[in-house]
Formats: C-alpha cells, sequence, structure tokens
C-alpha cells in the first residue's frame, strides 16, 4: 500500500491503548448503568454486572499504564502540552471552525502532523481526560473495589461518600464524553477518515 500524501500519527502501543481503553469504557457504562439502575434495567444480572465491570474496570487500568509508559517512556508527551503563547488564539480559531466554519466549508485551521496530533481544543480536552479524569476515575473505581484495603485512601480523599459522588459523577460524564467524542471524530475529510487512521496509524492529508 502507498503512503505517499498520508502521515504515520498513530503508533502501535497508542492504537492498542486506545481500543482497549474504548471497548472497555463502553462496557463499563454498559454495565455502570445497570449497577445503578438495578430495578429498572434487566439486561443482565445485577452480579453479573458487578463481576464484569470489576475485571474490565482492572484491564483499563492495566491499559493505562501502557499509555503512560508509552507517552512518557518515549517523550512524546509533549504532543498533549499546549503551547501558552499561542493556546488562546488557536482555541477561538478552532471553536469557530467547529461552530460554524464547517457548515460553509472553510479549511480546518488545523493541520495534522505526527509532532503536532491535537488541534486546540482536542490539547484541552485530552490534557484534562488523560491527566486527571481518567486517573481519578481509575483511582476511585479501585477503593471502591476494595474499600478494606484501599481505606486509608478513602479517608484521604474525604470518605466513602466524596469517592461514591466523584466516581458516579466521572461515569456520567464518560458516557457523554463518549458520543461528543464519536462525533467529533467523524469531522475528518470523509466521517471515517479519523476512525480508519486510529486503525491503521496512517492519517491522510487534505
Ligand atoms: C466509542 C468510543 C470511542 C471512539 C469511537 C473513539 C474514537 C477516536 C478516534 C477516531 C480518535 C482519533 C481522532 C482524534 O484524535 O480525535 C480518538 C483519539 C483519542 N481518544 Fe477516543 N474514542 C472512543 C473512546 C475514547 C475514550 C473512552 C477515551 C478516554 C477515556 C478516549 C480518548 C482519546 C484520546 C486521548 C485520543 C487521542 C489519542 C492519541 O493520539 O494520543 N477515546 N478516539
Amino acid at each position: 500500500m502507498s503512503h505517499e500524501n498520508m502521515e504515520y500519527v498513530h503508533p502501535l502501543p497508542v492504537r492498542i491503548w486506545h481500543w482497549v481503553n474504548a471497548a472497555g469504557f463502553v462496557l463499563l457504562v454498559l454495565t455502570g448503568f445497570q449497577i445503578r439502575f438495578a430495578e429498572s434495567l434487566g439486561y443482565m444480572s445485577f452480579d453479573s454486572a458487578v463481576t464484569l465491570h470489576n475485571w474490565v474496570g482492572i484491564t483499563v487500568i492495566f491499559d493505562y499504564f501502557l499509555w503512560f509508559l508509552y507517552y512518557f517512556g518515549s517523550g512524546k508527551i509533549r504532543i498533549y502540552y499546549p503551547d501558552l503563547a499561542t493556546f488562546i488564539p488557536r482555541m477561538i480559531r478552532q471553536a469557530r471552525y467547529y461552530g460554524y466554519g464547517i457548515f460553509i466549508g472553510d479549511e480546518n485551521p488545523h493541520h495534522m502532523t505526527a509532532e503536532n496530533k491535537f488541534n486546540a481544543m482536542q490539547q484541552k480536552a485530552y490534557i484534562m481526560l488523560m491527566f486527571v479524569m481518567v486517573p481519578l476515575q481509575l483511582i476511585t473505581g479501585l477503593c471502591l473495589w476494595d474499600m478494606t484495603q484501599y481505606g486509608d485512601l478513602i479517608a484521604k480523599m474525604g470518605g466513602l461518600k466524596v469517592v461514591d459522588t466523584i466516581h458516579v459523577f466521572l461515569f456520567y460524564f464518560f458516557a457523554i464524553f463518549m458520543v461528543v467524542h464519536a462525533y467529533l471524530a467523524t469531522l475528518g475529510h470523509t466521517v471515517s477518515a479519523h476512525f480508519v487512521a486510529m486503525f491503521t496509524g496512517w492519517e491522510e492529508h487534505h
């Protein structure tokens, strides 16, 4: 296959991490709803939902380490850091494109390369996601999984009520995030372009 006019943007560890993580979060949300609304929903038993939720949660924790080790080990984590000098104007330009320009056929102001993969809005969202929200969700999940073993950590975080509230709040956040994220991922030069790139690694320049 010729890769003329294409750029290799998603190395294999990133693709493996991403799709294991995505499948994991879909399962966590489905089992999470079943656990939370056990009386109204009935697509699996409460016990099966808890067991599956726990195993998928552990898988997603190991998967997070793959993302962490790859990005920090290779130094490529820099692509997640916004350039503070240009961040605000880039962000405004990108928001204007998504809110208006895209509907009148304007060109996307961001041109993806391996070293500058994310536009300003993605950078802001992804840094929050991978540095704050995902770790917080995994840590609170671990605490709820074994409250005795992680009793000290639960106490340090403000008690079981706080830990549970954070976990449930982030659960709703991730359920909505995935819909918005999957929609934004369809806004490449074709509907499937970014999805294909996340499988093959290669993004086409347009
Ligand atoms: C239905 C599930 C999902 C789909 C269809 C999906 C799709 C995609 C696609 C197509 C990309 C490449 C284009 C882009 O950068 O926007 C991407 C990147 C990314 N996604 Fe997802 N995603 C899903 C779930 C998730 C979840 C649950 C998370 C985190 C909790 C996540 C975090 C990310 C991050 C951080 C990137 C950038 C990765 C990198 O290049 O380093 N995604 N996603």
